[in-house]
C-alpha cells in the first residue's frame, strides 16, 4: 500500500515509516518538524514538511500522491501543557484532523488508522479498563483525541472513510537496533527520565507521588514497547485493507508497574544505583492506568512480546548510543 504518515518524524510515527518499509509498503511522510526530528525518518520514504491544518498544503501532497491510506500521528500530545493551554490543542489536534478528513474525502481515500490513547478513559476504580469503559477525559489532551476519533466516526458514516483508533498506555523503548528512538524535548516521560541519570544528565531521578491508592503508593502504568506498538499499527491497517469495519482498540500489556518497580528494573539493567527522591504529586496523575488488549489479540491476532526489561534495555541502549538524541 502506499502509505501517508501524518507527524512521520516523531518518536512513534518514524518508528511506524522504518516498520512499515520493511514491510514492503511504500511511505510518504508529513511532519511539521515542529516537535519530530528529520534525522528520524527512513531515508526511503518521501519527505514533505508542512503543517496538516494547511488545505493549500495537503491539497497539494493528495494530489502529487496516490495514497491508499493515511497513520495519523500528528498532534501536540502533552497533558500538563493541554492544560495550561487548551486551544493550541484543539487548533492543532481538533482542526488538524478536520483538515485531514475533509482531504481524505475530496480525494477518495477510504482507511485511516489512527493514533488515539488511554487519556480518552480519563480515572476509573478497576483495572484492567477495556474498550467498553466509559471515555471521561479529566484534561484537553485526552478530550481532543476523543473527539478526533468521534470526527472519525461520523466521517465514516458520511463518507465512508473506514477508521482504526488505537488507545495506547505508556509506549516506551526504541528500535531494536538502537537507530532511532525517543528524544521529546522538553523530555516528561518516565523511562527516559530515568535512564537521564545512569547516563550522568541528571543525579537522581523525583518520583512525583508517593500516597497514591496502590500497592506502594506510586502510580501504576502499564508499558508497551514500540516496535510491539507499530506491529498493531500494521495488523490494523491489514485489517482495514481486508475491508473490515470502523472500530477502537487498547494497545497495552495488561501488567502494571509502580513509578518505583520502573527505577528498581532501570536499576538491574543499567547497573547503576539510580539515586531517587520523592517529590510532590504532578497535577492530573490517574493512580493506575492497565490496559486489557483482549479485543485487539482476538481481532487484529495481536499480542505485545517485550516485558519491561527488554522494554528499558532497548530505551538504554538507544541513549547510550545517542546520548544527545538527534541532536549530534
Ligand atoms: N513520573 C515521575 N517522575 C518523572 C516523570 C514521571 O514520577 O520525572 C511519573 C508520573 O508522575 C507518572 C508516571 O511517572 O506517575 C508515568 O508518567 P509519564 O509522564 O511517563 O506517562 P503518563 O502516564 O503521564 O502519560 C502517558 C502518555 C500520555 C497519555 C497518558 C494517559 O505519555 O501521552 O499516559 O494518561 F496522555
Amino acid at each position: 500500500m502506499n502509505v501517508l504518515v501524518l507527524g512521520g518524524a516523531g518518536y512513534i510515527g518514524s518508528h511506524f515509516v522504518k516498520q512499515a518499509l520493511k514491510q514492503s509498503h511504500d511511505v510518504v511522510v508529513i511532519d511539521n518538524l515542529l516537535t519530530g526530528h528529520k534525522q528520524a525518518v527512513a531515508k526511503q520514504a518521501k519527505f514533505y514538511q508542512g503543517d496538516i491544518r494547511d488545505k493549500n498544503f495537503m491539497n497539494r501532497v493528495f494530489q502529487t500522491e496516490n495514497i491508499d491510506a493515511v497513520v495519523h500521528f500528528a498532534a501536540s500530545s502533552l497533558v500538563g501543557e493541554s492544560i495550561k493551554d487548551p486551544l493550541k490543542y484543539f487548533d492543532n489536534n481538533v482542526y488538524g484532523t478536520i483538515v485531514v478528513l475533509e482531504t481524505m474525502a475530496k480525494y477518495n481515500v477510504k482507511k485511516i488508522v489512527f493514533s488515539s490513547s488511554a487519556a480518552t478513559y480519563g480515572k476509573h476504580e478497576t483495572m484492567p479498563i477495556t474498550e467498553e469503559y466509559p471515555t471521561i477525559p479529566t484534561n484537553p489532551y485526552g478530550e481532543t483525541k476523543l473527539m478526533m476519533e468521534q470526527m472519525m466516526k461520523w466521517a465514516d458514516l458520511a463518507h465512508g472513510i473506514k477508521h482504526v483508533s488505537l488507545r495506547y498506555f505508556n509506549v516506551a523503548g526504541a528500535s531494536s537496533d538502537a537507530s532511532i528512538g525517543e528524544d521529546h524535548r522538553p523530555e516528561t516521560h518516565l523511562i527516559p527520565i530515568v535512564l537521564q541519570v545512569p547516563l550522568g544528565k541528571r543525579d537522581h531521578i523525583t518520583i512525583f507521588g508517593d500516597d497514591y491508592n496502590t500497592f506502594d503508593g506510586t502510580c501504576i502504568r502499564d508499558y508497551i514497547h514500540i516496535e510491539d506498538l507499530i506491529d498493531a499499527h500494521l495488523k490494523a491497517l491489514s485489517y482495514l485493507e481486508q475491508g473490515n469495519d470502523s472500530d477502537v482498540f487498547n494497545l497495552g500489556s495488561e501488567t502494571g508497574y509502580s513509578n518505583l518497580q520502573i527505577v528498581k528494573a532501570a536499576r538491574e539493567v543499567t547497573n547503576h544505583p539510580l539515586p531517587m527522591e520523592k517529590g510532590e504529586r504532578r497535577p492530573g496523575d490517574p493512580d493506575k492506568l492497565v490496559a486489557s488488549y483482549q479485543k485487539a489479540k482476538a481481532v487484529l491476532g495481536w499480542e505485545p512480546k517485550h516485558n519491561i526489561s527488554k522494554i528499558i534495555e532497548s530505551a538504554w541502549k538507544f541513549h547510550q548510543k545517542h546520548p544527545h538524541g538527534y541532536e549530534e
